[in-house]
């Protein structure tokens, strides 16, 4: 059985870029792979320290998220990632074979860090080396991740390329992403080049999963769209419209062709109304789900817990296995 992981930051509230780029598709993973599913804190403070009381509910959060979109304990190990201490041990071990030169091309870094790069933390910088470490501690195969995080994939590849190459052994894995193909990078409603993200400013700019049908209603007719009347224009030079074109076909799996073809003569208002229905549909019983599970704080401090448990051994033995290779024990 191969193996999968992948993990969100506890930043805040998950959106549905979140969603459509990889939340939506690792409930079905569960039965055909093994599954590692954390909760990413250590990456998550890379955008700096904030409050202990947010930081906390923030991890409730993404837990009650992981719960509402289908992922199951008794399947999958859900868990949080600074609970398992040799996620940082082997962050060291491999920062000792990732190139600068490679991480000078992250574009994530690049967009991540403050208008004064000197004043850029060395964890933002280190952060793709991470994740790294995270997918070869648990001996994955397939990483479910968004287009964005490609080139950290490639870059984890490259450092297990160069420990094999070293060790003359093929004892680490390649990896392969798993992007969902039925939905490409989902942008923001206010500006059709940046990606619908938590850290922007304006909350109209995002459709969080924990919205109210009024809300997700608003923020879909007021989606920045353009001069057109008609959905079949020149829609590759729409970045705004050509990103609801898109939302649209990834949650009801209508073709992008199918549905210009279907509000030819409609216009974008009735094209929008749709699209907001079809989210609410979607999108709110998740929410009501999120909701119903952030409540219950002991059953999610029990998933934790177990979740901890069962990643320690396998983390343990793979940490153990690559010290032995190189000869610290
Ligand atoms: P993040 O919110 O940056 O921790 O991302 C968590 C996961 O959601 C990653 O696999 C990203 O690739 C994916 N993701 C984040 N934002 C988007 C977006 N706007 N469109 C598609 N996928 C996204
Ligand atoms: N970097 C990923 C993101 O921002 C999150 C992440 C951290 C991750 N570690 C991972 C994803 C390991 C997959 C596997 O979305």
């Amino acid at each position: 059985m191969k193996t999968i992981i992948s993990g969100i930051q506890p930043t805040g509230n998950l959106h549905l870029g979140n969603y459509l780029g990889t939340l939506a598709k690792w409930n079905e993973y569960q039965t055909e792979y093994k599954c590692f599913f954390p909760i990413v804190d250590l990456h998550a403070i890379t955008a700096g320290f904030i409050n202990k009381e947010t930081f906390k509910n923030n991890i409730y959060k993404s837990l009650a998220a992981y719960l509402a979109t289908g992922l199951d304990p008794k399947k999958s190990i859900i868990f949080q990632q600074s609970n398992i201490a040799e996620h940082c041990e082997l962050f060291w071990i491999l920062s000792n074979i990732a190139q600068m030169g490679k991480l000078n091309r992250m574009t994530q870094f690049k967009s991540k860090s403050p208008e004064n790069q000197q004043h850029a933390v060395l964890g933002l910088y280190a952060y793709p080396v991470l994740m790294a470490a995270d997918i070869i501690l648990y001996n994955a195969d397939l990483v479910p991740v968004g287009e964005d995080q490609i080139q950290h994939i490639e870059l984890t590849n490259d450092i297990i390329g160069s420990f094999n190459h070293h060790y003359q052994e093929n004892i680490l894995k390649n990896i392969q992403p798993l992007l969902q193909n039925s939905s490409k990078r989902i942008m923001s409603l206010r500006n059709g080049e940046n990606k619908m993200s938590k850290s922007e400013e304006s909350d109209m700019s995002r459709i969080n999963l924990t919205d109210s049908k009024e809300l997700i209603h608003k923020k879909i007719l007021k989606a920045k769209t353009d001069l057109y009347y008609n959905l079949d224009q020149d829609l590759d030079k729409r970045p705004e419209t050509q990103n609801l074109v898109n939302i649209f076909s990834s949650l009801t799996k209508e073709s992008e062709i199918d549905i210009q073809k279907q509000y030819r003569s409609q216009g974008l208002k009735k094209f929008k109304q749709d699209l907001a229905e079809i989210i609410i549909e979607h999108i709110t019983p998740i929410g009501k789900a999120m909701n119903e599970y952030y409540n219950d704080k002991n059953y999610l401090d029990n998933i934790l817990s177990n979740g901890k448990s069962k990643a320690s051994e396998y983390a343990e033995r793979n940490l153990n296995n690559i010290k032995n290779i190189i000869g610290m024990i």
